[in-house]
């Protein structure tokens, strides 16, 4: 062997070690993962990558040129971890860079010992978690970042104690570079006793559409141990005005979808709750596309056609795009890696609940109403065959169901995005939402009343209006409206933080809303005027949920109106009686009365004065 030889195997061992070494250093950001590691052409080429950053003179951007763009943000806590967001970039703006997916692989040159066509080098961020009273580091990393994922940067803070606050910084290496101190919580044990959890739930929070007052009001009152949300976390359409979509555009490539999740998080009441509260979070349709289903959505077939027109893309290569910037913007877990679209998951919080989440939307589900095809799924809606959640997810979601019943945790809160209860409006038949599948609903009633579980509680939200029912299997188990008896548990559906509902005035509003109650037999109450969100304090002997409506989002503004408040005895499967305690402040409630007291309305001018509401809740 020469010398020379002996030095080129020494150099190939060093090489290999350094790529070995930065891999692992990579892969502390598990965005390197999104959306899938396991599925080459899926996830982030990390080696790949890897290489780049192995350029000399690659140019390292100085912490100066950095900040921390978009905020802070936790979620997906577990009793010993949870998952911690953020994003370090040169510029506010997304990398439309994708070299990892189609760019060059980067060259070796032996005359400049160097690569070329690199990227510059990886950013270095540094994370802590501390207890806030004493400041003691409890779990601390680092992760690199890159234009290939979009400059975030997701990791797991591990070790640490169950149902603990903390608090959360991110500095960028070598600096004093740092980002907002955040809060988070982790869950407790599967085991623990826990005598309460509040959970805050929303959906459908469109941006042009208004402002996020229901995140920034349940924020400020700080009364929630994690935030929900439900899905149309973002909005896929075009729309102009003070709040207009960026880019302007409808979505496709996965330069869009990272754009429009960056404009969201430029908001300072999303960005205040993402950084004070861990979120847990599920998609609907809007954050890929309308009426999304398993082959395609409301704007765009699976045929030749979507790709033939300036700017389309395929449905599965735009889904990809939207899913891929998911899970880079989101402090979501990727819990299955073999299955890069899978966002259902469960959480034990004690025996207390089993919060199951779904996707009745993108993995799995059957087409839909799609405008031009509504009269076919009305057609089809009862065919046994149609699923929301098709059929590794179905199976999955009755098996939660069971353990969670046979484990005994008390509740049993569902994740889910649209109304599941058998609600008919006057203007029509919906088949996008359960009415559209009925056969799933039925098989899910049907494994709640032949396995006795009680205390399940479907959350929703999707509609853009509140809607409160009795779970019932209608026409199959007997069930009184007026006692309850019969059900097998209730449907809390919310309204949306800023999407639009009823669009017309309050009483109009509420004249449909006692329309609605009187012609739903499970329906209890019902109000499409406010936007908002609701509270659940849930303990082992009751559930409350508490509903608060903002009256306008067409101004950033602390108005938070308490709109009616219902109360579920553990046992009992039903909402207490008399409903929400016979008097509600907007829409209807079957047998009690309307009666704000919080609102005049001046029936001349159809304006409302707020009385008393509290302005401490606004801060600059
Ligand atoms: C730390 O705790 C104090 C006292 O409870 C509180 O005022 C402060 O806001 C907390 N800091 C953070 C960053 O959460
Ligand atoms: C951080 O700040 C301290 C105090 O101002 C300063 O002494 C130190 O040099 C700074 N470190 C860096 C890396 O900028
Ligand atoms: C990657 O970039 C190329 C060139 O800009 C573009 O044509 C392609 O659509 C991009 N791919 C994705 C997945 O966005
Ligand atoms: C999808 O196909 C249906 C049936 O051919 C057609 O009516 C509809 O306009 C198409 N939609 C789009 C967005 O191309
Ligand atoms: C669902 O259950 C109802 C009530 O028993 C029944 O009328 C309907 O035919 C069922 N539909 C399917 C698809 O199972
Ligand atoms: C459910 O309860 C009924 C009535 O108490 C009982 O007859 C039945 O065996 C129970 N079924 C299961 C699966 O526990
Ligand atoms: C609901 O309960 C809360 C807390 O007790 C109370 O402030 C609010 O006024 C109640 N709302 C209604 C509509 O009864």
């Amino acid at each position: 062997m020469s010398l020379t030889m002996v030095n080129l195997a020494v150099i190939g061992l060093v090489a290999e070690v350094f790529v070995g070494f930065a891999v692992a250093t990579f892969n502390g950001n598990l965005n390197y993962a999104s959306p899938s590691r396991r599925h080459s052409g899926l996830g982030i080429d990390v080696p790949r990558v890897s290489m780049r950053s192995l350029k000399r003179d690659a140019i390292a951007y100085k912490a100066e040129e950095l900040s921390f763009t978009h905020g802070i943000a936790s979620g997906d806590p577990y009793p010993e971890s949870v998952i911690l967001w953020t994003r370090v970039a040169p510029s506010l703006s997304s990398d439309a860079s994708n070299i990892t997916v189609e760019g060059p692989v980067p060259l070796y040159s032996h005359e400049t010992q160097n690569y070329i066509n690199a990227d510059p080098s990886p950013i270095c961020v540094n994370w802590n978690v501390f207890l806030n009273e004493t400041g003691e580091v409890v779990s601390s990393g680092q992760g690199f970042t890159t234009s290939d994922i979009d400059y975030t940067v997701k990791v797991e803070a591990t070790k640490l104690k169950p149902f603990t606050v903390y608090n959360y910084q991110f500095t960028i290496c070598g600096s004093n570079i740092t980002s907002p101190i955040g809060r988070t919580k982790t869950a407790p044990v599967a085991n623990a006793d826990l005598l309460e959890l509040k959970l805050a739930v929303f959906s459908c929070s469109n941006y042009p559409n208004g402002y996020f007052n229901a995140y920034g009001n349940a924020a400020r009152k700080d009364e929630q141990d994690y935030f929900i949300h439900l899905g149309d976390y973002i909005y896929e359409g075009n729309a102009k005005g003070e709040r207009a979509h960026e880019p302007g555009k409808y979505l496709f490539s996965l330069h869009d979808y990272r754009t429009r999740h960056g404009q969201y998080r430029t908001d300072p009441d999303l960005q205040l709750a993402s950084q004070n509260f861990a979120w847990i979070t599920t998609w609907d349709d809007h954050e890929v596309s309308d009426n999304g289903y398993r082959d395609g959505s409301s704007a765009l077939n699976n045929t030749e056609q979507s790709f033939l027109n300036d700017g389309f893309v395929s449905v599965d290569q735009r889904k990809m795009n939207a899913v891929r910037a998911y899970f880079e913007w989101m402090p979501i877990r990727q819990i299955d890696l073999d299955d890069n679209l899978r966002v259902w998951r469960s959480f034990q919080m004690g025996n207390l609940l089993d919060l199951i989440v779904l996707d009745t939307r993108n993995y799995d589900r059957s087409i839909t109403s799609l405008g031009w095809d509504n009269e076919y799924i009305e057609q089809i809606s009862n065919d046994a065959s149609r699923s929301l959640m098709g059929s590794h997810q179905e199976n999955w979601f009755y098996n939660q169901l069971s353990k969670s019943s046979n484990r005994g945790a008390t509740w049993r809160i569902i994740g889910n995005q649209i109304v599941f209860s058998h609600i008919s409006a006057s203007s029509g038949f919906s088949g996008d939402n359960w009415n559209g599948y009925v056969a799933n609903r039925n098989r899910t009633l049907k494994h709640l009343y032949n396995n006795n579980i009680s205390n399940t509680v479907f959350l929703a939200g999707d509609s853009h209006q509140n809607w409160v029912s009795d779970l019932v299997w209608l026409d199959e188990k007997p069930y009184s409206a007026e006692t309850g008896d019969g059900a097998i548990g209730v449907e809390f559906a919310g309204t949306a933080v800023s999407s639009t509902g009823f669009n017309g005035l309050i009483a109009p509003a509420r004249a449909e809303a006692m329309k609605l109650v009187d012609e739903n037999r499970v329906l209890q109450w019902q109000d499409g005027y406010y936007r908002g969100y609701y509270l659940l304090t849930i303990s082992p002997e009751k559930l409350e949920a508490r509903y608060y409506g903002s009256p306008s989002v067409a101004t950033r503004n602390a108005w938070d109106l308490p709109l009616a408040n219902f109360t579920v005895f553990a046992g009992a499967n039903k909402l207490a009686r008399p409903v929400a305690g016979g008097s509600v402040e907007a829409g209807f409630v079957k047998g009690g009365v309307t009666n704000p007291t919080n609102i005049t309305l001046n029936t001349e001018t159809w304006e409302w004065d707020i009385v008393g509401f509290d302005k401490m809740y606004i801060t600059t």
